[in-house]
């Protein structure tokens, strides 16, 4: 990769779906049922999501979850790997695996209902012990699995010196114990969707907010552009980029995300990620860093 550090290591403590999306071009109503324009079924859940869209960007990425014993669960270990995924601490668990049923409207809006399954079992002991084998340089967790365990992560992450990330979706009442672990705190899809035309605020807990444009894109399907977001954010941290540049790249690869259907399916491959990891390395003054500056890199 280029832009600074070979390979930053990011754990990603969250969930795996399989996705069921259906297009149609307005949604029903309240007992109304009408016909769609198109059905696809992929691979989801916010933690998967935001885990592959790192690994795109050469990022050395491990996932701590918990699949069930079903076919979709093999499905979903077979994908992580297939994506550059390491799945060494992906439990299997008795159980069906999560499942998403998403409605896309004709504007690209969705709406999503989420059945967890087997990702309310991952233990917080098994994705702590992750954190501290591994040491990445960044932790991600969202609200897809117990909050307990993202917090045994996270304060595993202050033990080996991580930056911890938590995007609070979907939306719900954060542990005052997670707050208090959480360094960057990404919103939810819907309020990213709805920021999403004027860009990304990035505001550190010292210093003024700071706006980050968005291109301008013709929205097919939002599903998953607040976890291109937030993977590719997260790599920019990793690599000790300031936040400032770090949401640049993330704003990019969000935005180009909408204009393809699906979640994963629409994020960028490895040589269109490399492109965008080269377009900001262009733009904005981040150098490759000393690990003194990768640690300062980011204003928690
Ligand atoms: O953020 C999008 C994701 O939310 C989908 O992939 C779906 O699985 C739900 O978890």
């Amino acid at each position: 990769m280029s832009g600074g550090e070979r390979e930053p290591k990011i754990v990603v403590v969250g969930s795996t779906m399989i996705d069921l999306v259906a297009f149609a071009d307005r949604l029903p109503g309240p007992g109304e049922t009408l016909v769609g324009t198109r059905f696809l079924q992929g691979f989801g859940g916010k933690g998967a999501n935001q885990a592959v869209a790192a690994a795109r960007f050469g990022a050395s990425v491990a996932m701590v979850n918990a699949v069930g014993d079903d076919p979709n669960g093999r499905a979903i270990l077979d994908n992580l790997a297939a994506q550059g995924v390491t799945t060494d601490d992906v439990a299997i668990a008795r159980g069906t695996s999560g499942v998403a049923t998403i409605w896309v409207d004709g504007a690209g809006m969705n709406r999503i209902i989420v059945i967890p399954g087997t990702n309310a079992l991952v233990a917080p002991d098994l994705a702590a012990a992750a954190v501290r084998r591994i040491r990445p340089a960044v932790v991600l967790g969202q609200f897809e699995i117990p909050q307990a365990t993202t917090s045994a992560a996270f304060l595993a992450a202050r033990e080996v010196g991580a930056t911890t990330i938590l995007n609070p979706a979907p939306g719900a009442l954060i542990d005052a114990a997670l707050v208090a672990v959480t360094d960057w705190l990404v919103p939810n899809e819907t309020e990213f969707a709805l920021i999403g035309g004027r860009g990304v605020a990035v505001r550190p807990r010292t210093g003024s907010v700071a706006w980050i444009p968005a291109p301008t894109v013709q929205a097919v399907d939002t599903t998953g552009a607040g976890d291109a977001f937030v993977g590719a954010f997260a790599v920019g941290l990793a690599l000790g980029w300031p936040a400032g540049a770090a949401a640049t790249l993330g704003c990019a690869v969000a935005s180009d995300s909408v204009t393809r259907p699906g979640t994963q399916s629409s994020y960028p491959d490895r040589a269109a990620a490399a492109r965008f990891l080269a377009d900001v390395v262009g733009t904005v003054p981040v150098g490759r860093p000393t690990p003194s500056t990768a640690r300062q890199g980011h204003d928690r």
